[in-house]
Order: C-alpha cells, then sequence, then structure tokens
C-alpha cells in the first residue's frame, strides 16, 4: 500500500464489536453485536474508509493528482472524499446532484472548505454520470485524474469492504447492513461463508434495481442473501416517527448514535424481523454500522 495511506491508516480508530445488552433480544432468544465502523473515524467514517481505501491506493499509484466523484448535497462519500484529499493533498472535484442553494448544507460547507471543488449540474445530467463505472471511463478526464463512481462503488470498494468481514473474529449466523448502492453488501457477501446469511436493507423506495446491481458485484456463487426493501420509511432519507422512535429509543439503550438514511432504517428493520420471528432461536447477528453520522446535521 501506499505509504502515505499507510500513514493515514495508522491514525484511525478501531472498529470494535459492541454486544447489544437489550432484555427484546433476550425475549426473542437471539444475540446482537455491532460492527463499529462509526468509530474508524469521524469524517472517513464506515464505508467510506473501506470503499475509499483501495481506490486512492490506485489513484496514487497511478500518480493522481485529482480524484472526481459524484453525489448529493449530504453525501457521506463526497465529503469523506473531500477530506481525504486534504489530508492526502490531492485536489478533488465533487459533481453535486441539482443547482446550488443559496446557503450550502453544512456537509457542502466543510467539503468546500477542505478544498473540495463543487460543480453542481442538472439533475438528469447527473444521472448520466451514474453511466461511467470505471475509473477512466468519464468523458474529457484529463491525464492525473482519476474518476470514482457514486459511492466510490466499484470493485476496489469491495476489496475494502471484504476487510471488514475478515476483522469479524467470533461465531455469527448473519450480517446486516443497509444498503444504497449496495456495494458493501455486495462486499460483504463476497467475504462471507455461505453458513452466514448476509441481509441487505434498502435505504431507497423502489431499489429494485439493487438484486442485479449487487449480482453482477458477486465475485462468486453465493444464494444465502437478501435484500429487504420494506424499512425506507418513506423513502431515501426520509424519517418518519416511527423511525424517530425507535432511533431514540436504541441510543438511550446503548449509547451507540445512529443516523436515519442507513443505520436507523438498517436497524429499524432488523428489530421487526425479530419482533416477527425471522431469526431461529440462538441466532447470533451482526450489525454493520456504516457511519455517517455527519448526516444527522441535515435533521436538524
Ligand atoms: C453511512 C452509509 N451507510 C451505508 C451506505 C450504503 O453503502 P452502499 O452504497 O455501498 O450500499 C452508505 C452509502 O454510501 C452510507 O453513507
Amino acid at each position: 500500500m501506499h505509504p502515505k495511506l499507510i500513514k493515514l491508516e495508522q491514525t484511525l480508530g478501531r472498529s470494535i464489536l459492541t454486544k447489544i445488552n437489550d432484555p427484546f433480544l433476550d425475549n426473542h432468544q437471539v444475540g446482537l453485536c455491532i460492527k463499529r465502523d462509526d468509530l474508524l473515524h469521524p469524517v472517513i467514517s464506515g464505508n467510506k474508509w473501506r470503499k475509499l481505501k483501495y481506490n486512492l491506493d490506485e489513484a496514487l499509484s497511478l500518480g493522481t493528482d485529482t480524484i472526481i466523484s459524484m453525489g448529493g448535497a449530504y453525501s457521506n462519500h463526497l465529503h469523506a472524499l473531500a477530506y481525504t484529499g486534504k489530508v492526502l493533498n490531492l485536489k478533488t472535484i465533487g459533481i453535486i446532484r441539482g443547482e446550488r442553494p443559496a446557503t450550502l448544507t453544512p456537509t457542502l460547507q466543510d467539503m468546500e472548505s477542505w478544498g473540495m471543488e463543487l460543480r453542481f449540474i442538472p439533475r438528469p445530467d447527473y444521472r448520466h454520470y451514474r453511466n461511467f463505472k470505471n475509473w477512466n471511463d468519464l468523458p474529457g478526464l484529463q491525464p492525473y485524474q482519476y474518476w470514482l463512481p457514486e459511492g466510490g462503488a466499484n470493485n476496489l470498494a469491495l476489496k475494502g469492504v471484504a476487510e471488514l468481514g475478515d476483522e469479524i473474529d467470533i461465531p455469527y449466523d448473519a450480517l446486516c447492513v443497509a444498503c444504497g448502492t449496495g456495494a458493501t453488501f455486495a462486499g460483504l457477501i463476497n467475504a462471507s461463508s455461505e453458513k452466514i446469511s448476509v441481509l441487505g436493507f434498502a435505504a431507497l423506495k423502489n431499489a429494485g434495481f439493487l438484486h442485479s446491481d449487487v449480482q453482477s458485484l458477486l465475485s462468486r456463487e453465493f444464494h444465502n442473501w437478501e435484500i429487504f426493501h420494506d424499512y425506507h420509511c418513506g423513502g431515501f432519507a426520509k424519517l418518519n416517527p416511527e423511525l424517530a422512535s425507535f432511533m431514540t429509543e436504541f441510543e438511550q439503550k446503548t449509547s451507540i448514535p445512529l443516523e436515519p438514511v442507513y443505520t436507523g432504517k438498517m436497524l429499524y428493520g432488523l428489530y421487526d424481523l425479530i419482533a416477527k420471528g425471522y431469526f431461529k432461536t440462538g441466532q447470533r447477528i451482526i450489525a454493520v454500522h456504516t457511519g455517517g453520522l455527519q448526516g444527522n446535521r441535515g435533521y436538524v
């Protein structure tokens, strides 16, 4: 790995497993631990570090001076990329969905303050950028520029996510994670044994595309996975009263902070599955906290 990345990795916190003590879990005779990727770093947290790590390595080894990527006004991915660019002394460009708002969101403000150039583009044009998947696919890319697709979702991201799976050193039966593009979920499937059920919770409404997108990212035959589509709580980034009260209660019980876009919905869905008897008696569940807590600033 590039020496600059080794140095950065040495500054990261430890992603521990936190056991959840909750009478609800005891009553349903299941165990739950949270894999705390949120503790890796306040900004490059959760799956962001996992997905960026090998892309940054590739970019640095190619002599890249600029990384370009895309996302929304609260994008955890662009936020982490902008920060990492500053630390690694790389220029970053963020292609942002929609018009430049009169007042930048806190996420965009951070990104600009860390030196990211923000390029706002109309929504139909934004969708077109989703067609560019490989680092050199972006039309007009200049020498020493590196393109990262939306959410940093590519094969190098999967390699980083697989390391998360490898770090889990206790026996378990099910691994749960929130799905946006599905890349983190696919990376976990690739790293899992067929004995483990890998369960994804879609953060978007109408996310039927996830099934084929995930399938296309799998490096081998694996059948023990399922995506749940009923826990988007009204749509992407929507927060309804049930989700809000679930999150408040969970945070009070466990002192683990959540956010409503991904981890809140994943745990809300997981608790609902447990209540409905989805898991067998004695099953041990691990849920991945994929970070993204900066997104909470969109809800104040
Ligand atoms: C905090 C958080 N969790 C989960 C996800 C979903 O990741 P993926 O797009 O790899 O499915 C994202 C999106 O990037 C995210 O920001």
